[in-house]
């Protein structure tokens, strides 16, 4: 296939990608990657060695959630109007002074590594070729600044897990700025890990083998704690306890092959193996409260947006304590079984904010359809985290784009069939609840 046209295509983006489509059919090309998610998601799962597929897939407990998730958004339905002249439509939106071509956003995914060896670096560049933002995951399989450098001036948020060591803190939210980020993430919902089944099963966690913790390890500070950290047992004379298994030695090829450095020189030291165990002690603050929070605005003068509100109560309270914007998620129902879905979630949170902050919505976008509910009731925009991530696992940095690029063709076409020509202009008068 020729590169998808942009979102902004005079004429629309939905019918270029749809003729590009078909063009190359005749010719005999089929899609890079399937333009629906069930089709999208079954060629994954055939690909992707079962380590990978359960941490990708797999959702907190028996999966209540991430049903949920989607339950909620078949209890709408659009109902299209005619004869409204929609041959011109925009599809932008303006976020922190930029104006995007598409109210769709990258998620942030971590450990993306185990999908593809490209990783954040090619997640990057599927979202600069469509100029919309990737957010920047801190369990990124790639610093920050590298994928930064394959994105021009393309739009990059960076997201954040607030650390139990603040100097580290305030050293990735200084490199965010550095990446010109447009805003800082800080996701609230995993101040630990939710219960998830299908790694627990195989007994796997990616970062304990070193994948989706470069940000870390590319970070003067926590190289700083890592090295205490060594000093620290060395003076007590404390011994790593290590069972030697083909697996533990795999583990910690894996470790060292991700660690800066070359390969040989790290499985001599100690320092890719105290890393993961600094980081499993460092990387989030269970204590995390307010009072936290308000500290934010000294440390970094990024808009800040709070990623897994699910009550409106906490969604005024962050608007009091003056954050720029609210992601509603349960983090694509990863972290609890049982949880509200994303979109009920945001039938209570819209009117309790009232246009005061920004307002994204994720967790079980998975068409253009769905971005034009979670749009029309309320949302300013949507971040897509599985079907960009199922993309990549496909076909790479052109998977990861083709993906998305769907989603908002798709979006552009449900916009323009229901009679309307611009976001503003969805509302909760396009849909009736069924
Ligand atoms: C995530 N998500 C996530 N969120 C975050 O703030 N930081 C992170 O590092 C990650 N990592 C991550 C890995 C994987 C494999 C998945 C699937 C998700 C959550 C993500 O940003 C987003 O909230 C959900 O993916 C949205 O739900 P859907 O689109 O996957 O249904």
């Amino acid at each position: 296939m020729t590169e998808p046209a942009a979102p902004s295509t005079p004429g629309g983006f939905g019918r270029a990608r749809q003729n590009d489509i078909y063009r190359a059919g005749v010719l005999g090309r089929r899609p890079r990657v399937p333009t629906d998610f069930a089709t999208l998601e079954r060629r994954a799962r055939r690909k992707l060695p079962a380590r990978a597929w359960a941490y990708a897939a797999g959702g907190a407990g028996g999966g209540a959630t991430m049903r949920a998730n989607r339950a909620a958004f078949d209890r709408w339905a659009i109902v299209p109007r005619m004869l409204r002249d929609v041959s011109r439509r925009d599809l932008g939106v303006e976020l922190f002074g930029r104006r995007l071509p598409a109210p769709v956003l990258f998620a942030p995914v971590g450990a993306a590594g185990l999908v593809h060896p490209e990783a954040d670096v090619a997640v990057a560049r599927a979202a600069a070729a469509l100029g919309v933002p990737y957010v920047l995951s801190s369990q990124g399989c790639a610093p920050m600044e590298e994928c930064a450098a394959v994105m021009g001036d393309a739009p990059r948020w960076f997201q954040l897990y607030w650390s139990s060591d603040d100097a580290l803190v305030d050293s990735l939210l200084r490199r965010a700025a550095a990446i010109r980020a447009d805003a800082v993430v800080v996701t609230l919902d995993t101040t630990m890990l939710g219960w998830r089944p299908m790694d627990l099963n195989l007994g796997s966690l990616p970062f304990a083998r070193g994948q989706g913790i470069a940000q870390y390890t590319s970070d003067a500070r926590f190289r700083d704690l890592v090295r205490e950290r060594i000093a620290a047992a060395r003076a007590s004379g404390t011994k790593p306890d290590v069972t030697v298994t083909l697996d533990a030695v795999k583990a910690l090829v894996s470790m060292s092959r991700r660690f800066p450095g070359g390969l040989l020189a790290n499985l001599r030291s100690p320092e890719p193996r105290a890393a993961v165990e600094t980081f499993l002690d460092v990387y989030s603050r269970p204590s995390l409260s307010w009072d936290d929070l308000a500290t934010l605005r000294a440390r970094t003068d990024l808009p800040v947006l709070l990623k897994g509100v699910l009550h409106p109560d906490d969604a005024r309270r962050a608007v009091d304590a003056g954050v720029d914007g609210i992601v509603v998620s349960n983090h694509g129902g990863r972290q609890v079984d049982g949880s509200i879905a994303a979109l009920d979630a945001l039938t209570g949170i819209a009117p309790a904010v009232a246009g005061r902050v920004k307002l994204l919505l994720d967790s079980g976008i998975r068409s253009g359809a769905d971005v034009f509910k979670a749009l029309a009731l309320g949302a300013d925009a949507v971040t897509v985290g599985r079907p960009h991530l199922y993309g990549l696992a496909l076909a790479g940095a052109e998977g990861a784009r083709d993906a998305v690029a769907d989603i908002i063709a798709e979006f552009d076409l449900t916009l323009g069939l229901s009679g309307l020509t611009s976001v503003a202009e969805v509302t909760k008068d396009a849909l009736q609840r069924v």
